[in-house]
């Protein structure tokens, strides 16, 4: 069914301008983005976004990172576009991640993984009420 997923390119991406070349990944597999802005986190938006990541280790280090420069928000739409984003995202640890993923090709760690995708339908929902009001989001 036509789906949609919220993707954050994350500031590995930004800070090596490779915006577009990650968005070549996502046109490529189907997807479309119907809505789009570039934003610097704040540490509460990070915080609130990450919030059932809050007792995992790398939970600083990641709210850090997220706000060490710009990110592009997205909303993406197309069938099933959840699991065929997170399938072009590839595995979150790079080193895992299959050939010809984003992750696979362009992130640079673990951490520093270039993007993130809504994990289910349910949390792409409330994900993408997190970052856009209905009116900005154009199918
Ligand atoms: P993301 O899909 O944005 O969701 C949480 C992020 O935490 C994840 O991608 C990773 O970039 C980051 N992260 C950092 N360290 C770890 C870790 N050890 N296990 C899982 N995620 C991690």
């Amino acid at each position: 069914a036509l789906e949609r997923t919220f993707s954050i390119i994350k500031p590995d991406a930004t800070r090596r301008n490779i915006t577009g070349k990650v968005l070549s990944y996502i046109e490529a597999a189907g997807l479309r983005v119907v809505a789009q802005k570039r934003l610097h986190l704040t540490k509460e938006q990070a915080e609130g976004f990450y919030a059932v990541h809050k007792e995992r280790p790398f939970f600083n280090d990641l709210v850090a990172f997220m706000i060490s420069g710009p990110v592009v928000v997205q909303v993406l739409e197309g069938e099933n576009a959840v699991a065929t984003y997170r399938e072009v995202m590839g595995a979150t640890n790079p080193a895992n991640a299959a050939e010809g993923t984003i992750r696979k090709d362009l992130a640079e760690s673990i951490e520093a993984n270039s993007v993130h995708g809504s994990d289910a339908p349910e949390t792409a929902a409330q994900e993408i009420a997190y970052f856009f009001k209905d009116e900005e989001i154009v199918g």
